[in-house]
């Protein structure tokens, strides 16, 4: 089932800058997908129309089959957690704890599943032990976190983070990558996420929209978007560190690789057979 379906969508902003042109985008329960643009490509409008938040100058966004109108907004936001590039737009509480309860209390949730759920947040964003901090006083990581935690733990269907890990420290990041897979796969929330790290798209993503000044201009698998490294590269991305580094080794007619590797994990595994078959051959 498609979650968000945009249909040649254009947005203008009230200045004359033409953010997105055409647009076509689906996304379906349960995927992971990830939105690459450089600065100012226009990832963060795009999701901001996801969930009602700017409006189509042209052409339709709908969430569940039904266009994203004022009428069932509510409804929207409810289905659609949406993580902001700077948490400062989302912040607002005067301690830790009231910022990740005010949504399940706006809810109508009653105060044991809005403490367990706060509890819960807390923990799996590693935020324990601030809950009586305010927001404000934070570092800019920390601030991340909470902006997460109060999204999480309302459980939506559909998660959409702009840069998620910006601003973490790599234990920090590492640790988002991992808690966002496992929501993914334990609690079947769908992510949508927009990053300039590309080596972490391989490790968070199934499938990749490229976008450049406005434009959709690449669309597939993972693998298969990094395995056109030439439009990437003309498009002002690069690929994951490890396929650079496995592209200069096999330039150099030192490996070779069946696909190119995405991640650690990928080239220790081609390595190694490779090792293998040369020692055998010997
Ligand atoms: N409120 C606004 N008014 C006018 N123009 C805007 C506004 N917000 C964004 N823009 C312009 O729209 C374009 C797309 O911006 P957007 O913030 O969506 O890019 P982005 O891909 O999220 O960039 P970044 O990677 O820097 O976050 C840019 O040219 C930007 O200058
Ligand atoms: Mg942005």
């Amino acid at each position: 089932m498609d979650l968000i379906t945009l249909q040649s969508v254009s947005f203008t902003y009230p200045d004359g800058t033409r953010a997105l042109t055409d647009v076509d985008i689906s996304i379906r329960a349960g995927e992971r997908v990830a939105v690459l643009g450089a600065n100012g490509a226009g990832k963060s409008t795009l999701f901001q129309l996801f969930n009602g938040l700017l409006q189509p100058a042209h052409g339709t966004v709908r969430v569940k089959g039904r266009a994203v109108e004022k009428a069932h907004l509510k409804e929207v936001r409810r289905m659609i957690g949406m993580v902001f590039q700077d948490p400062d737009d989302q912040l607002f509480s005067s301690t830790v704890r009231q910022e990740i309860a005010y949504g399940l209390i706006n809810l109508g949730l009653n105060g044991e599943h809005v403490e367990q759920a706060t509890a819960w947040a807390l923990k799996v964003t590693g935020l324990e032990g601030y809950e009586n901090k305010s927001p404000f006083n934070l570092s800019g990581g920390e601030k991340k976190r909470v902006a997460l935690a109060s999204v999480l733990a309302m459980q939506p269907e559909m998660l959409v983070l702009d840069e998620p890990a910006s601003s973490l420290d790599p234990l920090g990041a590492a640790r988002i990558i991992d808690l966002l897979n496992s929501i993914n796969s334990g609690l079947g929330i769908t992510l949508v996420f927009a990053t300039h790290d590309v080596d972490a798209v391989p490790l968070l993503a199934d499938r990749v929209y490229v976008i450049d000044k406005g434009e959709i201009k690449l669309s597939g698998p993972t693998a298969e978007v990094f395995a056109q490294k030439d439009l990437l590269r003309a498009h002002n991305l690069r690929l994951p560190r490890v396929a650079h580094l496995a592209e200069l080794l096999e330039r150099e007619g030192a490996c070779r690789f069946p696909s190119p590797p995405l991640t650690i994990g990928q080239a220790r595994k081609a390595l190694l057979e490779q090792m293998a078959r040369k020692e055998a051959g010997k």
